[in-house]
């Protein structure tokens, strides 16, 4: 189910808003300048779609967004638990850090949990299927997918090969509850 909770950021174990509506957190996020949206795929994905299939199938959708925001390109990646990988994978974003250009996501299947730092609050927004965020360039930021990652996703770029993180060296990241991990008692 997606989520937005909001974390005072030095306050972690009271957080202000818990919410489950997407209205709710459409118009919470709006109000800080996030984009966020709910897309239907044009056409029933089978569980084995391909990346192609994926993309014709949201095409519609994928169109619009990026003739209104300039997004020159667009790929999918799909993370599983049996990933040798992925307990790298889920550090390489686990820190905050900020990117020059906007870090658009459109969840397909599955779940990960973005955090966004703004001003003394922490909004993480866990996002499932059907679940379109977009991270404006710029803002304190990091992306947990869980110790057993598992989502597909399409990612729209302005520029691909100018997609890099800049880690800001601070450490907030690990003061707030961490995706998919059960919190000590
Ligand atoms: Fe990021």
């Amino acid at each position: 189910m997606t989520t937005l909770t909001i974390y005072p950021d030095k306050d972690p174990a009271h957080p202000d808003v818990v919410t489950s509506d997407p209205a709710e957190i459409t118009a919470l996020l709006d109000k800080v300048g996030v984009h966020y949206e709910r897309w239907k795929a044009d056409a029933v994905l089978a569980p084995d779609a391909s990346h192609a299939d994926i993309l014709a199938a949201y095409k519609t959708e994928i169109d619009r967004l990026s003739s209104a925001a300039g997004y020159q390109s667009v790929d999918v990646i799909r993370i599983t638990p049996d990933n040798p990988n992925k307990d790298a994978l889920r550090t390489k974003f686990l820190d905050e850090h900020t990117h020059d250009e906007d870090e658009v996501r459109f969840f397909v299947e599955g779940s990960g949990a973005f955090y966004l730092h703004l001003g003394d609050k922490v909004y993480q927004v866990v996002c499932t299927r059907d679940d379109l965020l977009s991270v404006p360039a710029g803002t304190l930021h990091w992306f947990d997918m869980g110790p057993e990652p598992f989502f597909t996703a399409v990612r729209l770029f302005i520029s691909p090969d100018g997609w890099v993180a800049n880690f800001t060296g601070d450490k907030i990241s690990s003061s707030i509850p961490r995706f998919g991990e059960k919190v000590a008692a």
